[in-house]
Formats: structure tokens, sequence, C-alpha cells
């Protein structure tokens, strides 16, 4: 009997292209020193125009096998979490499982906002543990450059493109992997965060095109608290599961949205700044890959050793939230 899943290896790609927020102030009525203060961003990165999700996912894919030890071959599931995927269908993990070889696998996305990857990596646990998989590639992807509204300051500015990527399996032994997971949602909040048209709601027109309805829309204020009372549930349930406390965990890995809501976050939780992991001067928010990448660079920098114990949590559009508790 299988009693939990763990990452047997992590990966990422962003773009080599930096959006400095110095540029960003050429284009709009803003300042490297506003968007330093309000969000803790320096920089983002952006993919050319022929490139979309899966560009950036295949090659954080192949380093996440790559460190697993694993081949395509050996993958029994893809899931890829985004809501900016190559095309509306088929799913960005179809064309992932052609292009990196995998076998007839199931391969499929889910749209969960910024919280795509907490919700893949608690679908993956319940399939592992069972036995239905064994090895399964979990990607988080996002182009937001692509859906950003370049003429928005009070959104532009926030986003980037990245990708993150884990190869989750069993664990060998029970002491290690994940101990607990949460993930919740509130639709009422639908609609403080979302893309107007392009769906069944509002398909494409030239008179959406001409609105630009097509890009991101977000009432930054409202998801702001809400973030921050949403993101601290999820670790107090997570933690109260397990008899834990905030002063046991080793590292905090939030969704990077806003630098002021992690510290928030953190001192609601009572811990010191240099247990949360910070990554969003570099990336700026790449919505459901930001928790990918930080887990990443965190294992990368030695930050996330053997034994460690990770909470992982965020927060996004749905309303969505939740959280993965993890001995490393
Ligand atoms: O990943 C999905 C979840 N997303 C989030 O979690 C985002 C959460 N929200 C936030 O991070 C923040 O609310 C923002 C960064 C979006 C905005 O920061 P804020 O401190 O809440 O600013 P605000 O919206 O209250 O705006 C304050 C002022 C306004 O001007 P007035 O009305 O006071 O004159 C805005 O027009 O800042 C202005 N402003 C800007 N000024 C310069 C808004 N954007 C900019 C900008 N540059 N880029």
């Amino acid at each position: 009997m299988i009693t939990r899943s763990r990452v047997f290896g992590t990966g990422m790609a962003v773009p080599d292209h930096i959006i400095t927020n110095e540029y960003l102030s050429t284009i709009v009525d803003t300042s490297d020193e506003w968007i330093r203060t309000r969000t803790g961003m320096k920089e983002r990165r952006q993919v050319r125009p022929d490139q979309a999700a899966s560009d950036l996912a295949i090659p954080a894919s192949q380093q996440a096998l790559e460190e697993a030890g694993l081949s395509p071959q050996d993958l029994d599931m893809i899931i890829v979490a985004t809501i900016s995927p190559d095309t509306l269908f088929p799913s960005t993990a179809c064309i992932i499982q052609d292009k990196i070889g995998a076998r007839q696998i199931p391969a499929f996305d889910i749209s969960a906002g910024c919280t795509g990857a907490i919700y893949a990596h608690t679908l993956a646990d319940q399939l592992i543990r069972t036995g239905h998989s064994k090895y399964i590639l979990i990607i988080g992807v996002e182009l937001l450059t692509k859906i950003t509204n370049w003429s928005d300051r009070s959104t532009c500015v926030l986003f980037g493109d990245g990708a993150g990527a884990s190869v989750v399996g069993p664990s060998e032994n029970g002491s290690s992997g994940l101990l607990g997971h949460h993930i919740a949602s509130d639709g009422k909040g639908a609609s403080m965060l979302y893309i107007p048209a392009g769906g069944s709601r509002m398909p494409a027109s030239r008179e959406t095109v001409d609105k630009n309805l097509h890009v991101l829309f977000m009432k930054g204020n409202e998801i702001y608290k809400t973030a921050i009372s949403t993101m601290s549930e999820s670790c107090h349930i997570l933690l109260k599961q397990e008899g834990l406390t905030p002063q046991d965990v080793d590292l905090f890995v939030f969704h990077q949205a806003n630098l002021r809501i992690l510290e928030a976050v953190g001192k609601r939780l009572r811990v010191s700044p240099d247990r949360v992991f910070v990554n969003i001067h570099k990336y700026g928010n790449t919505s459901t890959a930001t928790t990918m990448m930080a887990v990443h660079e965190a294992v990368q920098e030695g930050k996330i050793q053997r034994g460690s114990l990770v909470l992982q949590v965020a927060f996004g559009a749905g309303l969505t939230w939740g959280g993965l508790l993890w001995r490393w």
C-alpha cells in the first residue's frame, strides 16, 4: 500500500527576454519606484510572439525527468495546469505528450488559475496512492504576457511568462512526501480576475477584439485582501491536520503575486522573513507556474533539502486557493 506521493525531480524554464520596470515606464504611466515598492517586482520574462505554452513546458519537463532519472516512456500521466494553453483545445498536455515522446498515456489540462499546481499535485497524489499511476508529470505553465492589456498600468506591470515542472511518484518510505493537501474555491469571486471574451459566453468577434476583451481584467485591491486571508487559512488547516505549527516549517513557498502579500502572510503566521521564499523580483507573477518555479529554485539553492518541511500555498482566479505540505 502506497501511503504518499513524493517529488522525484523538478524543472523550470523562462524565456531569455527581460522586461524591466524602466521599460514599462516608457509604455504606461508608471515608475520603477512604484512597481518595486508596491509589488517587489524588478523584472519579468516575455516569450517571442511565435512561442506558445508548450514551448516553455517541454524544456521544464525534460529537466524534471532528467533530475528524476526517468525517461518520458516511464510516465503514466501528464497534467498541465494553465490558463494560457497553446489552444483552447486540444489540451497542451496532449501536445507535450507527443513532443516529449511519452507513451499513449492520459494527458489533460486543468484550469484553476494560480492555484493550478496545487490542484494538480493533489489529484496526482490520489492517483499514485490508489496505484492507478506510478509516475506523473505535472507542469504549471503560463504565458501571461500574451493575455495582458499593455495599456492598463494596474495589471501590465505584474505578469510574466514561465514554466515549472515536477515528476511525482510513490514514496518508498512512509515519512517523506506529501503529508497533506487542501484545495478550495469560491465562484462568487469569479469576476475579480478573468478574461471576458473568447469562451462560449462571448465568442471572439470583431467587436470583442475592437473592445480589447481578450485580455486579463483584475480587481487588484479585492484580490489582495482575499489572497492574504485564504493563504493564511490554508497554512493553518494543513499544519493543524498534522499537529504542526508554523515554527516547524523550514520553508514557505507562497504564490508570488506581490511581495507585500508574502510579507503579510508571513507576519500573520509569525515566521521570520528568511523562511519565506521570494523570487518575484526576477519573474513577476507567472500565475500557476510561480510556486513550481520557486520550489525548483529553492531545491537548486539548497533551501529545500531531503527532510525539509515545506509549505507550498497559492491563491488565484476562480477564486481558488489551497496548499501542499511536503516532507521533502
Ligand atoms: O495572481 C493572481 C492574484 N493576483 C493578485 O494577488 C494581485 C493582488 N493585488 C495586488 O497585488 C495589488 O492590489 C496591486 C499591485 C494590483 C495594486 O497595488 P495597490 O497598492 O493595491 O494599489 P491600488 O490599486 O490601491 O492603487 C493605488 C494607486 C492608484 O492611484 P490613485 O487612485 O490613488 O491616484 C492607482 O491608479 O496606484 C495607482 N496605480 C499605479 N501607479 C503607478 C496602479 N497601478 C499603478 C502603476 N504605476 N503600475
